[in-house]
């Protein structure tokens, strides 16, 4: 049994990894707790909940010494300065303060350079990918990469940088999530899915239950200097696809709309992954399925 310390635990991807981590570990959850059905649904599994701001980063009240800290936190005021000062700053004076044996990073395969269909490895350029929806988004998590890889150096904490694809699944609260959940929103109103025209748009999505599987042995492979890994389901899947798929299973006319205000695909080489913690094993079709069967029972239970 090991101490788990869990940043952004109210998230739509931390959630679930919390639920699962405190069926075996002691888990702390620091948030600021906006959400008090999230806080009561954390506390109800086991979760011990510690309010801290990573903007204002005074960690009075957060305890010290865990196992390990998984940071999931991520701030998108789009501000440049508070964005900044919370991925970056923050997550390195948050490690300063708690001193943990290891770090687990949360990081996004968003701060690619936008490469089409072309399969990225964790060598593959950088670059400002998330630019045309969230101007901060890109940058400050590349930020957030660095400040993680230099205190891991200078404090020798052995540490695994995960580069997420697409999470999707179901969470603690039956709720369908991420950004199939949100494509299901906008086919229920009537709306167009923005698709880049370098199409198909690839990606490699990931289950809420392989990603809460895989931390533990993630989190086995850190290392000093920090090893970083790209997080992804092992099926490369087109969001063209995928939306067809949930807006045939939810009865939603799909149209899609090309334009250059969004992202393009990113899809990557999971062979790293594979190495380090196994492959995934929720084949896309089920995962979305439950997605959308989660959401026909939710949300999408009041279609019109
Ligand atoms: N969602 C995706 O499609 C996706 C894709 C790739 C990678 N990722 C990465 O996955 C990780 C989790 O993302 P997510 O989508 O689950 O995030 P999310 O749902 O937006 O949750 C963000 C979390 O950060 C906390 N937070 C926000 N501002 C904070 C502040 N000032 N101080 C302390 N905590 C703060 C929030 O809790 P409070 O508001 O209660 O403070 C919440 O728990 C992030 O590293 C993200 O970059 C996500």
């Amino acid at each position: 049994m090991s101490t788990y310390m869990i940043t952004g635990v109210t998230g739509q991807v931390a959630e679930s990894v919390a639920f699962a981590l405190a069926a075996d570990h002691d888990v702390i959850g620091v948030a600021r707790f906006g959400d008090a059905a999230a806080r009561a649904r954390l506390e109800a599994a086991g979760v011990t909940c510690v309010p801290a701001d990573l903007v204002g980063a005074d960690f009075t009240g957060v305890p010290t010494g865990v196992d390990v800290l998984a940071n999931f936190a991520v701030v998108k005021t789009q501000k440049w300065d508070l964005d900044l000062r919370a991925n970056a700053e923050g997550i390195g004076l948050l490690v300063d303060h708690v001193r943990p044996r290891r770090i687990f990073h949360c990081s996004s395969t968003g701060i690619y350079d936008p490469a089409g269909a072309k399969v990225l490895d964790e060598t593959a350029p950088l670059g400002d990918n998330h630019r045309p929806i969230m101007p901060t988004y890109s940058i400050s998590k590349i930020a957030s990469e660095e400040v993680v890889r230099t205190v891991c150096r200078m404090l020798d904490i052995p540490t695994v940088i995960a580069r997420l694809n697409v999470p999707y699944g179901v969470g603690p609260d039956g709720e369908a999530r991420g950004w199939p959940a949100f494509h299901l929103a906008m086919m229920q109103a009537g709306m167009s899915i923005p698709v880049n025209p370098d199409r198909p748009n690839l990606f490699n999505p990931i289950d809420l239950a392989d990603i809460a599987r895989t931390v533990p042995p993630l989190v086995d492979a850190a290392t000093t200097p920090a090893t970083i890994v790209n997080w992804a389901g092992v099926e490369q899947v087109a969001l063209e696809e995928w939306c067809e798929y949930l807006g045939d299973r939810c009865g939603y006319d799909v149209t899609f709309e090309e334009t250059t205000s969004t992202i393009g695909g990113v899809t990557v080489d999971v062979s790293r992954m594979i190495k380090l913690c196994g492959p995934t094993q929720v084949a896309w079709r089920d995962g979305f399925t439950a997605v959308a069967d989660a959401w026909l029972a939710g949300p999408g239970a009041t279609a019109t």
